[in-house]
């Protein structure tokens, strides 16, 4: 279905690029009625693909000036064509997002159709101003940037463990996030960054903490890798419909025996995901004594490389009207056999409270092929509130809701994702393989982070109440 919505589009850009080359020819100036790069293509490009294509950032070429795009313009019009650029993989059915990437048919049409027109620079005058990328910041000026404090070095090849770093963000005083961006100092090495922040009170007896404390307490188990919301409860595993005993149903997560002490996540970075701009009148906390941790994912490359990855910050001016929380929906407990063409996974997890569903993270890592999401409301209504039917791993996209979801208590929300670990998926590294949950981009992961906000209790003596 999808195949062929796609090749519809394509079809449909084909037979536009005709019409206006066709009408080109019999007109009596040509030239200017071709788009031009820098009188329609540019204003196009800087909006929609220059955060990426740029140089130093995760493209690999920048398509900032009409010298870098020339050579690419048949390539242009191919992948904007077939919908693969600009990259976004949720299905158009199923819910509104902000941050969806798409291109209008217009822009796509006009760069089909400077493609097939002989890719024309045109009149120098009318090149709009280049976007300026502050300092290489997406989100404009940081008012703060946090760095690890080494180079820490990658081997060429094997594997390498989790590494945690700590960093002490040295605030005074409550800080709320409104937008952050974290940039690797060696994108091709890392996998992934969760961007954990560890309130300063938050040590209590028993946990493991960083390193220095006593070895007892670093061995005790340390708390969840996401905060669960108070008042959500946690999904009980299922597998394929399995009920799970009891002691498994729990998320398995094999870098919660690591030594660290980490508090809920403030911000990642995964391929395609790095930024993240939070509404208006929405962000995170940041207490005063804040260390965050920086949860990294190495993958080696063939040579050595060394990495220093940063988070640059934004604060918001003043307290927002709504504190962002993060959760996670996942199975722990997933079993994947080996040939598995299409195998399903399920999590679900009940509100407890009345909730503000802001934006959904699908993640899992090669095998992973599709995902989608059903709120089942108390009434017993069901409604498919994300779809991702062509789930790539290289693109980790937080779904961001362009009208936040209010879903009542006792709401169920429902994930399921399906895994290929057939021969059929090129990306599987081995399918002769059982596969479980694990760090490794060999093993397996269903896990999906969730923004969201507590509603405000409205009542005659809480009204306007404070959220913790
Ligand atoms: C979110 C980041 C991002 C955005 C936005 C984006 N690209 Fe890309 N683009 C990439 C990356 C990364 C690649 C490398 C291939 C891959 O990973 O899919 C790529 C590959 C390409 C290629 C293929 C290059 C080749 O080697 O053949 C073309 C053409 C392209 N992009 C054009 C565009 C155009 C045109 C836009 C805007 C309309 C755009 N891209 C927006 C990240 C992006």
């Amino acid at each position: 279905m999808i195949e062929s919505t796609t090749k519809q589009v394509a079809l449909a850009l084909c037979a536009v690029a005709v019409a206006t080359v066709s009408m080109a020819g019999q007109s009596a100036t040509p030239a200017a009625s071709a788009p031009t790069f820098n009188h329609e293509v540019a204003p196009i490009l800087y909006k929609n693909c220059t955060n990426c294509h740029r140089p130093g950032e995760i493209a690999p070429m920048s398509l900032l000036t009409y010298k870098d795009a020339r050579p690419w313009a048949k390539s242009i019009a191919t992948q904007v064509g077939k919908g693969t650029m600009p990259p976004w993989h949720a299905d158009p059915a199923h819910g509104q997002f902000l941050n969806d990437r798409r291109l209008s048919d217009a822009d796509k049409a006009t760069l089909v159709s400077w493609a097939s027109g002989g890719a024309p620079e045109g009149k120098p005058g009318d090149l709009p101003a280049a976007p300026s990328y502050d300092g290489g910041w997406t989100i404009g000026t940081p008012d703060a940037i946090f760095s690890m404090n080494e180079d820490y070095p990658i081997p060429a090849a094997g594997e390498v463990p989790y590494q945690y770093f700590e960093i002490a963000t040295n605030l005074t005083e409550d800080k709320w996030v409104q937008a952050f961006e974290v940039k690797a100092g060696d994108p091709k090495t890392l996998h992934h960054v969760i961007v954990y922040a560890r309130p300063p009170a938050a040590s209590a007896p028993g946990q493991g903490t960083a390193a220095g404390a006593p070895a007892a307490a670093r061995q005790a188990p340390p708390p969840p890798l996401f905060d669960f919301a108070p008042n959500m409860e946690i999904p009980a595993g299922q597998t394929g419909g399995r009920p799970l005993p009891p002691e498994e149903r729990k998320p398995a997560f094999k870098n919660q025996r690591g030594p660290v002490r980490i508090g809920p996540a403030v911000g990642g970075f995964a391929p395609g995901q790095f930024i993240r701009v939070y509404q208006e009148g929405t962000a995170m906390k940041l207490p005063a004594g804040t260390t965050l941790v920086f949860q990294m994912h190495y993958t080696p490359y063939g040579k050595p490389a060394t990495d220093r990855t940063r988070i640059a910050v934004k604060y918001a001016k003043q307290p927002p009207a709504t504190q962002l929380r993060w959760a996670s929906l996942q199975n722990g407990a997933l079993h994947i056999p080996p040939g598995a063409s299409d195998h399903r996974v399920d999590a679900e997890m009940t509100l407890g409270s009345d909730v503000t569903l802001w934006s959904m993270l699908p993640h899992t890592h090669v095998r992973g092929k599709r995902w989608t999401y059903e709120a089942i409301y108390p009434d017993g209504k069901r409604e498919t509130i994300l779809s991702v039917p062509n789930y790539d791993f290289n693109w980790q996209t937080d779904y961001v809701f362009k009208q936040p979801l209010k879903l009542p208590k006792g709401t169920k929300l429902h994930a399921t994702a399906w895994y290929d670990n057939s021969i059929g998926n090129r990306a599987n590294p081995d399918p002769t393989k059982d596969v479980w949950w694990g760090d490794q981009t060999w093993e397996e992961m269903m896990f999906t982070g969730l923004t969201f906000s507590i509603d405000l209790v409205k009542s005659s003596n809480t009204a306007g109440r404070e959220e913790r």
